[in-house]
């Protein structure tokens, strides 16, 4: 029997008072609208369906994939004239599961239970008892058995029906055949002027249809982002989520209320993570790693046993980046996009590492850059020194073997090549090639003045 998901997402969401499309508004790192078509990803569909209408380019462009359909919806004249739009596209005369661009947390699992209670057959709704139902669809149910009867708009309803704390939660799985022939009925004599998606609920009722309403396993799953605030909220109850489960996996987070994931992280047995740590992208961390407080890590593999010490920053950005095992870094640190850290590297304050490989044992401790360079190993490169990488026009690249001491405060004009073992004078500026085992020192020579006075103050 052929399924068809068809998600609304054309509504303005002038709440959010943002030029972004709501369904574009970011949760966890991705937007609302992915949340949603990742949960259907594990449902075999045979047409996928996004209404779009508010910002439609933006939204089609954001989430295009082979596998997805768009139908245009414009002006947007409620989800009833929405779900017309998509008639023309819906196949065969199986299922349609209809879900909400905005309501990201919808759990695979109930969606698939909504699609095998519908069998094609019944209508089923996924209701939710609220707290608040203020601004809900109420679910109105038959005094005798309980079952469904109609779906009242909150701005439709009486003050009796408005008591009623079931409310829908847009979210529904319809006989796709009955489907077209009822949104074809639709009316939009009500308080909105719209077309009520949830106005077929009393029309399946009338024809006898089973109508059946399935409740949500917990509130998050079928709330929805109208303001900032609501957005604000979910982020939370996302992270905790995602939090949970990590500790459920054995990670060890000091708080999870103090722990953001925007991407995927994995992890092996006994890794800490400090409060106020955020994660982006893909992040892995072998077995043994302790992350400290406020460090923002993003695209990096870090391999077990490292120390990332506090208000470190890594970015892996599109290259990705890479700590060793054994490694130690920061606190103060920053690795961006082609740092790869070896074995037990120790990379300190206030230093940079970017599109750098660095051998085993190599340490650059304080106030440092590296940029564009290959460090053998064992290397010990000295405070404030830096990789002069950048002519102005062109990055060039600097060569350190291994073994090579460089002094304090030097600057290494790239191209350049230190053979293994050489050592650089503190204060050098290195502008050509020094041999293996060689001492190199550019700098003035220092000059002693005898008999110098130092100036004193006029009266
Ligand atoms: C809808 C339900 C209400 C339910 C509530 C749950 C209707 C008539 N009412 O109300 O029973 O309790 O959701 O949140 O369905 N959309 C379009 N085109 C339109 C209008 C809306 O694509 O013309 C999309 C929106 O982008 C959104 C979804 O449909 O993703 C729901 O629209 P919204 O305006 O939020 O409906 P509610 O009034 O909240
Ligand atoms: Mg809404």
């Amino acid at each position: 029997m052929a399924l068809n998901i068809v998600i609304m997402a054309a509504g303005k969401g002038t709440r959010m008072k943002s030029a972004t499309p709501k369904v574009l508004h970011k949760l966890g790192g991705r937007a609302l609208l992915s949340h949603v078509l990742g949960a259907c990803e594990p449902l075999a569909a045979a047409a996928r369906i996004v209404i779009t209408g508010h910002g439609a380019e933006q939204v089609e462009a954001a989430v295009a994939s082979p596998a997805l359909g768009f139908v245009r919806q414009m002006p947007q004249l409620g989800t009833g004239h929405a779900i017309q739009q998509a008639v023309p596209a819906l196949q065969g005369e199986g299922t349609t599961l209809i879900l909400n661009g905005d309501v990201p947390l919808i759990q695979t699992s109930t969606a698939k239970a909504l699609i095998d209670a519908c069998a094609g057959g019944a209508l089923v709704l996924l209701t939710v008892d609220l707290a608040d139902p203020t601004g809900y669809g109420r679910i109105i149910r038959n005094a005798d058995d309980g079952g469904v009867l109609a779906i009242v708009e909150h701005k439709d309803a009486t003050p009796e029906q408005r008591l009623i704390r079931e409310g829908y939660s847009g979210m529904m799985a319809a006989p796709t055949g009955a489907l077209k022939r009822w949104v074809a009925q639709l009316r939009n004599d009500n308080a909105q002027g719209e077309y009520y998606l949830t106005d077929i609920v009393a029309m399946a009722v009338a024809e006898g249809l089973p109508v059946l309403g399935i409740k949500a396993h917990n509130e998050t799953e079928v709330l929805g982002v109208n303001d900032p605030l609501q957005l604000a909220q979910l982020e939370r109850a996302f992270q905790r989520q995602q939090a949970d489960e990590l500790m459920r996996a054995g990670l060890r987070l000091a708080d999870p209320a103090r722990f953001d994931l925007r991407g995927a992280l994995s992890h092996g047995q006994d890794c800490e993570i400090d409060v106020n740590c955020v994660f982006e992208g893909q992040v892995s961390l072998g077995d043994d790693v302790r992350i400290g407080a406020n460090c923002v890590i993003r695209n990096v593999r870090i391999a077990s046993g490292a120390r990332i010490h506090e208000f470190t920053h890594i970015d892996g950005e599109a290259l990705g980046a890479s700590v060793g095992a054994g490694a130690l870094i920061g606190p103060f640190a920053r690795l961006r996009p082609g740092a790869q850290l070896g074995d037990e590297v120790h990379i300190g304050n206030f230093v940079e590492v970017k599109n750098s490989t660095l051998a085993k044992g190599a340490k650059a401790n304080h106030l440092a850059y590296l940029g564009d360079a290959t460090v053998g190993e064992r290397v010990n490169y000295g405070a404030g020194s830096i990789t002069a990488n950048y002519d102005g026009a062109n990055k060039h690249r600097t060569t350190i073997g291994n073994d090579v001491h460089v002094g304090s405060n030097c600057v290494l004009v790239a191209p350049v090549t230190l053979g293994d073992g050489a050592t650089i004078g503190g204060g050098s500026t290195i502008t050509k090639d020094v041999k293996p085992g060689e001492l190199a020192v550019a700098r003035g020579k220092q000059v002693a003045l005898s008999g110098w006075v130092r100036p004193v103050k006029k009266r």
